[in-house]
């Protein structure tokens, strides 16, 4: 039993797909950290983020168990990553890995941008999970702010925006719900909510 959940940045997913596999024993891969794993292993040896053969050469190194979301979070690391995620190659060793983690058993749930579309086509639940930019901004300044830091909401909102035309513009595997996908709008829903939106899908999928 496979599970995709997509959608933009700061739309909740994370929070989501991780609640949804401790609901189920599930195993849970944020794919949105292969890709920054990669990019961090390139700034972290000097490499430049615009060279495909060396930025694939390291996607097919990335280690699926060592991913840290705490050092990953980062968003420097955030923006290179969607930088790289345009190259197909780099887009191929990943979802290789990727295939391989949804196999597991008894289950799995994988997020990112094209779960549902490209990397498990025949997951038997996709969740498309998204919200308003200014709802997903609005958060992560919260978020910054509660963690004691400034933040600008503004430019917080500009990156954002930024993200997402990247995320949905590429060419290869862009950001796009699949055609069968249940569309959860969290803008004005908390993740309660959201949760027993996404637990009652499942359950019927289940059955
Ligand atoms: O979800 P995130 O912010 O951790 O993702 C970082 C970048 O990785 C995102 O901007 C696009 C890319 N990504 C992708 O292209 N495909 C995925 N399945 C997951 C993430």
């Amino acid at each position: 039993m496979i599970i995709a959940i997509d959608g933009p940045a700061a739309a909740g997913k994370g929070t989501l797909s991780r609640r949804i596999a401790e609901e189920y024993g599930f195993h849970h891969l944020d794919t949105g950290l292969t890709y920054r794993a990669t990019a961090k292993a390139l700034l972290d040896a000097g490499l430049p983020l615009d060279d495909e053969a060396v930025a694939a050469g390291m996607a097919a190194k990335v280690d699926l168990a060592g991913l840290d979301r705490s050092v990953l979070s980062a968003h420097e690391i955030g923006e290179a990553a969607s930088k790289i995620a345009v190259m197909p190659s780099v887009r191929r060793a990943l979802v290789e890995a990727q295939r391989a983690f949804a196999r597991k058993e008894p289950g799995t749930v994988l997020d990112g941008r094209d779960i549902g579309t490209v990397v498990c086509p025949d997951a038997a639940v996709k969740l498309y999970v998204t919200a308003s930019a200014e709802v997903r901004a609005r958060r992560r300044f919260d978020e910054i702010r509660a963690g004691g830091k400034q933040a600008d909401f503004a430019e917080i909102l500009a990156d954002i925006v930024k993200r997402d035309a990247r995320d949905s513009g590429r060419a290869d595997s862009p950001l796009r719900p699949a055609e069968d996908a249940h569309l959860i709008d969290t803008s004005e829903m908390g993740i309660e909510a959201a949760f027993q939106a996404a637990k009652a899908i499942v359950d019927a999928a289940l059955k």
